[in-house]
């Protein structure tokens, strides 16, 4: 895998080379950088030739040194969206969980896998073009997880807070997320089932 590779230069060639890694599986999401021109993980991309192989940070990014980049504005926008269960009534019986039933879990499919890569948003164009004020595919996946998980109360407010010509509506589905996203999921998709509850909430 490209990760072997980096950590092969680190301990024999260069050990200033700098670049984020945890899990080697897929599993945290920090070792994302552009190989070859494409976002991805370098945990899960094979060193497919013997030829010499491009690697950058992710696109657009802040860099902080050699693969390493600001994450700070991305995680902001994931915490934009409060993602977490939002309440207005206690649970029935105090101390027990909230019971989902079989098909509210699936509606959920597609968007609980997200590692928190950001992949997807630095191969997206508008994200580029604004970074602070679009919210970019990974933080509106995560708003659309969210807005339709049954067990949250707080579903019209969390459409009224991404409502806004910036955070939402720039978004042209060029699809760009869903091809550089590494687990499959597709945060245009998502996107767009937040406009389309966004045209029936009165
Ligand atoms: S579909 Fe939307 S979020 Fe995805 S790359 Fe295109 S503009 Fe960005
Ligand atoms: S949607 Fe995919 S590419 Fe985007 S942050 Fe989540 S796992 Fe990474
Ligand atoms: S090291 Fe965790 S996703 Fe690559």
């Amino acid at each position: 895998m490209i990760l072997d590779a980096l950590i092969k230069i680190k301990n024999e060639i260069d050990p200033t080379l700098t670049f984020r890694r945890s899990c080697r599986e897929g599993i945290c999401g920090s070792c994302a950088m552009n190989i070859d021109g494409r976002n991805g993980l370098a945990c899960l991309t094979n060193i497919s030739s013997g030829g010499p192989i491009m690697i950058t940070p992710l696109p657009h990014m802040f860099v902080i040194k050699d693969l390493v980049v600001d994450m700070t504005n991305f995680y902001n926008q994931y915490k934009s969206i409060e993602p977490r269960l939002k309440r207005k009534n206690p649970p029935e019986t105090p101390g027990k969980e909230i019971l989902q039933s079989k098909a509210d879990r699936k509606k959920l499919d597609g968007m609980y896998e997200c590692i928190l890569c950001a992949c997807c948003s630095a191969s997206c164009p508008s994200y580029w073009w604004n970074p602070e004020s679009y919210l970019g595919p990974a933080a509106l996946l995560h708003a659309n997880r969210w807005i339709m998980d049954s067990r949250d109360e707080y579903t019209t407010e969390r459409l009224d807070a991404v409502n806004d010509e910036f955070k939402l509506y720039r978004c042209h589905t060029i699809l760009n997320c869903a091809k550089a996203c590494p687990k499959g999921l597709n945060p245009g998709m998502q996107i767009q089932n937040i406009n389309k509850l966004e045209r029936l909430t009165p």
